[in-house]
């Protein structure tokens, strides 16, 4: 039976040798199919006596079952392989990067915004808000601007149409009389009526806001912006006035060297009204906020309005002077984003070119936190 036992190891290695699925299935077939050799040694059986079978099959079974068993187990073998090629093959690689998607920026005029309620939040102030379609009084008489006042010619205001001049039906004559002329706020001073009308005293905000004028040219657009700021309270005085702006400013520009000048000037609303003018000196040909704007080399330059607000005004919005005062200021917006990030045309802050918004604007994902500035080395 050397001829059984050298068929099977020969077997054997030939389907250990076997490099592919189909190199096996032909080794199955000349070994185990109906014309294969192990398959005609079965049919031999048969043809033995009995003693002969009896010796015979287990050794034929056998070797079938050896072949059998190694052609499963090299199958498997390549079933598991062409498995793993697969799951290498077709792996999705996670750490590919996406495509990047479109990110937006943050406006200069949002973000000085932002930075502006950021640091008087610190200072205790809260944002307030009016219309932008502001009637007559709120704008002007009870800011002390009577209609016969020369400064109201100073806001080339945008007026809205009479409604009656319209041929509107006035709703309610009754009201008609009392009816304001509508206009686009010029300034966003009327907030300062509207917060001591509806929230009495004490108080303590700031207004940021769209104004408008009719003007146009490199430093003016008839929209722009501005933030007021009211603090309404007893015993408020002008040092206070001067502290909040020289806080406010050194934080927003992020320079302790901010000095403040306080001038004498005129507005309605305000008595005494100071026009404030910041510290700037020369560096390198270009004028840096800082230092000492008297020294030779240094200058001031025109920053913002402010002053105590005026009794008259206090009491127009039903508050009693005696009891309370406080200071008032409002300043452009546009303007001192322009001075802190070194823009240089206020016109494109509001083309909408997205190219100019790419360079100046911000990242809404990594905001500075001016806060830490306030009172940080106080
Ligand atoms: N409303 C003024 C303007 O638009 C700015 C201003 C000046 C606001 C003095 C104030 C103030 O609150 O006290 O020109």
């Amino acid at each position: 039976m050397t001829d059984l036992a050298t068929l099977q190891s020969d077997a054997l290695a030939r389907i250990d040798g076997a490099t592919d699925a189909d190199a096996l299935e032909a080794l199955r077939i000349e070994y185990l199919g109906k014309q294969g050799s192990i398959s005609a040694l079965m049919k031999t059986l048969g043809k033995m006596t009995p003693e002969e079978r009896q010796e015979q099959a287990p050794k034929i079974q056998g070797a079938r079952t050896a072949v059998a068993d190694a052609i499963t187990a090299r199958k498997e073998g390549f079933e598991a392989e062409e498995l793993e090629r697969k799951l290498a093959e077709e792996r999705l690689d996670l750490t590919l990067p996406t495509p990047q998607a479109p990110k937006g920026s943050v406006h200069p005029v949002s973000q000085v915004m932002d930075e502006l309620a950021e640091i008087f939040a610190d200072l205790g102030f809260s944002v307030a808000t009016g219309p932008e379609i502001e009637d007559d009084w709120h704008n002007f008489t009870a800011l002390n601007m009577a209609e016969t006042h020369p400064a109201r010619a100073m806001h080339d205001t945008f007026y809205f149409p009479d409604e009656d001049s319209e041929g509107q039906s006035a709703s309610s004559s009754e009201a008609v009389g009392q009816k304001e002329r509508m206009l686009l706020r010029t300034h966003t001073s009327p907030v300062q009526i509207r917060s001591m009308v509806e929230q009495g005293a004490p108080i303590r905000i700031i207004a940021p806001g769209r104004v408008y004028r009719s003007d146009s040219d490199a430093t003016h657009t008839p929209m722009f912006h501005q933030v007021e700021g009211l603090v309404i309270d007893k015993d408020i005085n002008l040092g206070h006035l001067k502290w909040t702006l020289e806080t406010f400013l050194k934080a927003f520009f992020e320079r302790d060297d901010i000095v403040l000048r306080l001038r004498p000037s005129y507005f309605p609303f305000t008595e005494p009204s100071v026009e404030v003018d910041v510290g700037w000196q020369d560096v390198n040909g270009r004028r840096v906020l800082g230092g000492d704007g008297d020294a030779p080399g240094h200058g001031w330059m025109e920053l913002l309005g402010s002053g105590m607000v005026n009794r008259r005004v206090i009491e127009f919005a039903g508050l009693d002077p005696d009891e309370w005062q406080g200071f008032a200021f409002g300043v452009g917006v546009d303007r001192l984003a322009m001075l802190k990030y070194g823009m240089d045309d206020l016109r494109a802050f509001f083309d909408g070119d997205l190219r100019w918004l790419g360079h100046y604007g911000f990242s809404p994902f990594d905001q500075p936190t001016i806060s830490a500035g306030v009172g940080a080395g106080a």
